[in-house]
């Protein structure tokens, strides 16, 4: 019968997860399913769980809105989820679910594959973007890969605060306003745009002005839909490098998919194939 997966969420119908692990399945000629559960808000998310542990499934992915409700339904939980305290991932380990976070790390391998040598070297200045979700697990993924320089703009100084303060790793991290970032951009070495500013159909927008970076800086951004914000755009015109999102729905996807089968994947070609299918929606 093969592996059976499930992606756990609502709504879920845009979702390309479906896409890119039927592509893991063929590529790694392992035999499965990934197919969709949708759980309305007016359907019982404790009932749903239950039928899900009778059914067996051998993993599943869970998104919004239900990345915390599911914790108290699982048995354990991996340290970077616990940080989080939101799972998007859970295994079947001999009937026990185990739960982890892959967003934090799924987005710094996709930032390695492409700029291999930057990660190397902690001293680099890093500035995140926005302090929502997603800031949260890329700052605890740095942090946790022994990044020293890691500042935080948001347009919520507070939110921005409770990131750094959550964090156990001693580093200095400065809090600043978006008008504060804008006007020093210059000192950063990689620059991380983590909020939904900039996606259709809102693609005139950006955070903040990219007037001030620095020639060969990385920048980096979460959205993928435009498949170049304006904010990367702008960006390389003023000589920056860039790292664009739809790389890290790829990589958190395959960081699921190895902790369910234990296979490694390489991604090559399904990059391409990924940008095909956005550039046609
Ligand atoms: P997610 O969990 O997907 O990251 P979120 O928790 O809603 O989403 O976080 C959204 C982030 O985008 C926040 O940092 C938010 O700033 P605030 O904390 O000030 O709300 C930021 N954001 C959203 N829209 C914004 C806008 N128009 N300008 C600036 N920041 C914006």
């Amino acid at each position: 019968m093969g592996y059976r997966f499930k992606l756990i969420g609502y709504p879920i119908s845009h979702s390309l997860s479906p896409w890119i692990h039927k592509e893991f399945l063929d590529k790694s000629k392992i035999q499965g399913t990934y197919t969709m559960h949708e759980i309305k808000p007016t359907d019982s998310f404790e009932e749903s769980m239950i039928l899900l542990k009778n059914e067996q499934i051998d993993g599943f992915n869970i998104t919004v809105p239900y990345k915390q409700d599911v914790i108290p339904h699982l048995d354990i939980l991996d340290d970077t989820a616990k940080a989080m305290g939101a799972v998007n991932t859970v295994v079947n380990q001999d009937g026990k679910w185990v739960g982890y976070n892959t967003d934090g790390i799924g987005y710094l391998r996709s930032l390695e594959s492409k700029y291999p040598e930057l990660l190397r070297d902690k001293e680099i200045r890093v500035l995140l973007l926005g302090a929502g979700g997603a800031a949260r697990a890329i700052y605890f993924a740095l942090a946790t890969a022994n990044f020293k320089n890691i500042d935080i703009a948001n347009r919520t100084k507070s939110s921005a605060e409770v990131i750094a303060g959550n964090s156990s790793q001693p580093r200095s991290t400065n809090i600043l306003s978006l008008e504060e970032a804008e006007q020093i951009l210059g000192k950063y070495d990689l620059i991380i745009q983590t909020t939904s500013v900039g996606m259709k159909p809102n693609e005139d927008q950006t955070i903040i002005s990219p007037d001030r970076i620095k020639k060969n800086a990385i920048v980096s951004d979460i959205v993928y839909q435009p498949l170049e914000t304006k904010f990367l755009r702008e960006a390389a015109e003023r000589g920056a490098k860039t790292h664009h999102g739809h790389t890290m729905l790829l990589y958190q996807a395959l960081y699921a998919f190895e902790i369910w089968t234990n296979k490694k994947i390489i991604i090559d070609d399904l990059e391409i194939k990924l940008k095909a299918l956005l550039e046609g929606r």
